[in-house]
């Protein structure tokens, strides 16, 4: 039985050790953090293992013969044992803690040459704003989506204009919540090409279980291709852009035949928008709120109206306006 035993628990170890659980590591912050979380998963799998072998144990062993009905005889403590059960816990606790201490240090470590990008969690969406990149005079570049170039040091600035989100982006393991009032901050340097989910890991409401955005991971030479076309989009006035902007940031949860989008997160809008003029278009993109589909509930966000420059608005809605008919 002991060799049973031994068997399946060399068996759940494995499983535990073998199988990548955990998704791609796609940051320099990401090594060090595994190596935590592994720590501590092959400490628990040790700890299970030695808990569930004595208690197995223990049931065989001292189990009582069929028939006996006496009591068992009086025991009382056992100081060795209880030395060692204390011993035990407490280095590894101490051990975990240390290395973990380590982790946070090396995970803080912000070199001078870094760039900062300001995050803002808002019921129920995510706006990357880039300071140091002026998108046109006096306003910095902003965006819905995360697009960053990789192995580049980034100082995230994370704060929350209504209740607390947590920004995480899996594939770089930093996660740090998003508070009203206060800026936290967390580091990351991308070290590889690819596009990841942002997530909130926040309950913060209705839409907690929408509110995602994307990480993109670009080469140098494209990032500054992606600053240039938000240049250009940004100064662009009519319609061109329409389908554009709609694709990347209502398409995610709004159906338009139009624009072939599918999604049924939010009104599908061959049908609220047929008619519609463009006022109520516009309402409708900056003040989601005024007028809610029946049926649907008052979780579209309320910052496009930031978000979007007014040429881009302007030939949002004229897209929209030409998309669905309406005027
Ligand atoms: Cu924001 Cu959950």
């Amino acid at each position: 039985m002991v060799l049973v035993g031994v068997a399946v628990g060399v068996a759940l170890a494995l499983v535990a050790v073998l199988i990548p659980w955990l998704p791609d590591a796609a940051s320099e912050q990401a090594g060090i953090v595994d190596s935590v979380y592994w720590m501590v998963t092959i400490i628990c799998v040790l700890v299970f293992a030695a808990v569930a072998g004595v208690s197995a144990y223990a049931v065989y062993k001292f189990r009582a013969p069929p028939g006996d009905t006496d009591d068992g005889s009086p025991i009382h403590g056992h100081t060795g044992l209880e030395i060692v059960w204390t011993i035990i816990p407490a280095v590894l606790v101490t051990a975990i803690a240390i290395y973990s201490g380590v982790a946070l240090g090396q995970s803080d470590d912000l070199p001078a040459d870094h760039r900062v990008i300001e995050v803002t969690g808002r019921q129920f969406t995510w706006t990357f704003t880039y300071p140091d990149i002026e998108l046109e005079k006096g306003r910095p570049l902003t965006s819905g989506e995360l697009v960053v170039p990789v192995d580049e040091t980034v100082e995230f600035l994370i704060t929350s204009e209504d209740v607390i989100h947590s920004f995480w982006v899996p594939e770089w393991r930093m996660k740090q919540d998003a508070v009203k009032g206060i800026v936290t901050r967390t580091i990351v340097e991308p070290t590889k090409i690819g596009t990841y989910p942002v997530i909130c890991t926040e309950l913060c409401g209705l839409g907690h279980a929408i509110m995602r955005s994307q990480a993109r991971v670009l080469s140098a030479s494209d990032f500054n291709a992606w600053v240039k076309e938000q240049r250009r989009l940004a100064a662009e006035g009519a319609s061109v852009q329409g389908t554009a902007l709609f694709t990347a940031q209502c398409g995610s949860c709004h159906t338009l035949a139009d624009a072939g989008t599918t999604m049924e997160v939010g009104p599908n809008l061959d049908e609220a928008l047929k008619g519609k003029d463009a006022a109520f278009i516009r309402e409708s993109i900056v003040d989601p709120s005024a007028s809610i589909a029946e049926g649907y509930q008052d979780i579209m966000p309320a910052n496009f109206g930031e978000l979007f420059t007014d040429p881009q608005l302007d030939g949002l809605v004229e897209y929209l306006l030409e998309a669905t008919g309406g005027g």
